[in-house]
């Protein structure tokens, strides 16, 4: 008990990051070029968001004019259920006439921005109005899903220990969305038949794959997790997710054809092989261990890496599978047993590669097939 404890409160803490402004507007951007409308008459719902401490609502009511929005709502995470230990109110809400000390710490917040208030003759952040949520503003809530029932799109970076959770309460309510998430979400049975489905797939991205993000509690970091000048966590493997249109996504990788790729590669591993792209053992695929790497004219079934799928054009390729502990797929040929290897359970995880006798298994890999 004690343990499952550790790891709630371990969770909480790595829920508190925050997103950086440049990393909200680049993306909303790249959505914004491909159609400069599609935020025009529309309600946003920014949940697990903060506006005292969050970019987003900022970005969004600095934007509202622009952007053509009806309405900008934003809801925050009561500080007692975030586990924070040394609380402290801001000033603007202590100023404010509807300060409540003791709903401060237990109560979510709702900010929504949808009129004219100053009389200024525009709409822009000095118009947020906000008050206590009814509960914490938990995302399950009633109270949080009927905002999210009326709004058009939901973005956010919503905490990462809940993400599965979140993103089914998004697409159970079919609603446009664009939230950061880890790269390896896309294994998750919830996930992945979306994005064979081209019902989701990856936003524009963050410079390099690289996301730096403001933590708010201190904690302990492994090496170069942390920087010290900038106060910013680094993570790898940062993604947006989204169902809503960019162009990159339309943007067809340049491949060498596969002899080329033998004769020219930068990977060693291919240029040098005995065997390049070899057949799977355990699946009617061959290994492709780099995106760049994927040859232009093979037309039967590649097994890529999951990163293939920042780079993924669906006019190019289409997605067949994956390689998984769960697998269905029609492409797998074999299933192991204790008489093949100890380890079989692990081979039937993954797709197999039989080396000089020897069973060698690939990374989690996604199965693609060129377009015709
Ligand atoms: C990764 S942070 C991101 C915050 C903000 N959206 C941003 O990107 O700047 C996730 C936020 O979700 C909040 N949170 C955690 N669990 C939640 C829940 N069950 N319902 C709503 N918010 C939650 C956390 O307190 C945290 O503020």
């Amino acid at each position: 008990m004690a343990n499952k404890n550790l790891a709630k409160a371990k969770n909480a803490k790595n829920d508190e990051f925050y997103t950086q402004y440049h990393d909200i507007e680049k993306e909303i951007n790249a959505y914004l070029e491909y159609n400069p409308d599609v935020f025009r008459g529309k309600t946003i719902l920014l949940p697990c968001d903060d506006p005292e401490w969050s970019n987003f609502t900022l970005y969004f009511a600095q934007n509202f004019g622009a952007l053509g929005l009806r309405k900008l709502i934003s809801t925050s995470y009561a500080p007692e259920s975030k586990k924070i230990k040394s609380f402290q109110p801001t000033l603007f809400e202590q100023q404010a006439p509807i300060y409540d000390a003791d709903k401060s710490k237990t109560n979510g917040k709702i900010f929504v921005l949808e009129h004219d208030i100053t009389g200024d003759g525009k709409i822009n952040i000095e118009d947020l109005e906000w008050d206590y949520l009814q509960g914490d503003g938990d995302f399950r809530s009633d109270e949080v899903k009927k905002l999210r029932d009326e709004a058009d799109i939901i973005i956010t970076n919503p905490p990462f220990s809940l993400f599965r959770e979140f993103l089914a309460w998004i697409t159970e309510a079919d609603k446009q969305f664009a939230i950061i998430g880890n790269m390896n979400a896309i294994t998750y049975k919830e996930v992945f038949p979306l994005i064979k489905d081209n019902k989701i797939w990856l936003g524009n991205g963050f410079d390099h794959g690289n996301a730096y993000f403001r933590p708010i509690a201190q904690r302990e970091y492994a090496d170069g997790v942390y920087d010290d000048s900038t106060g910013l966590v680094k993570f790898r493997n940062c993604v947006w997710m989204t169902n809503i249109e960019h162009g990159r996504r339309h943007e067809p990788l340049k491949l060498m054809t596969m002899a080329d790729n033998i004769r020219y590669s930068k990977h060693k591993d291919i240029t040098s092989a005995e065997q390049p792209y070899p057949h799977y053992d355990n699946y009617d695929a061959i290994e492709v261990p780099y995106t760049d790497a994927i040859p232009s004219d093979y037309t039967g079934v590649m097994g890529v890496p999951i990163s293939f799928l920042d780079k993924y054009c669906p006019e190019q390729f289409e997605i067949i599978g994956i390689t998984d502990r769960q697998n269905t797929s029609k492409l797998r040929t074999k299933k192991y047993t204790a008489e093949d290897s100890p380890k079989y359970n692990d081979l039937n995880a993954r797709s197999v590669l039989l080396i000089n006798g020897n069973y060698i298994q690939v990374y989690a890999r996604i199965l693609i097939r060129k377009r015709q």
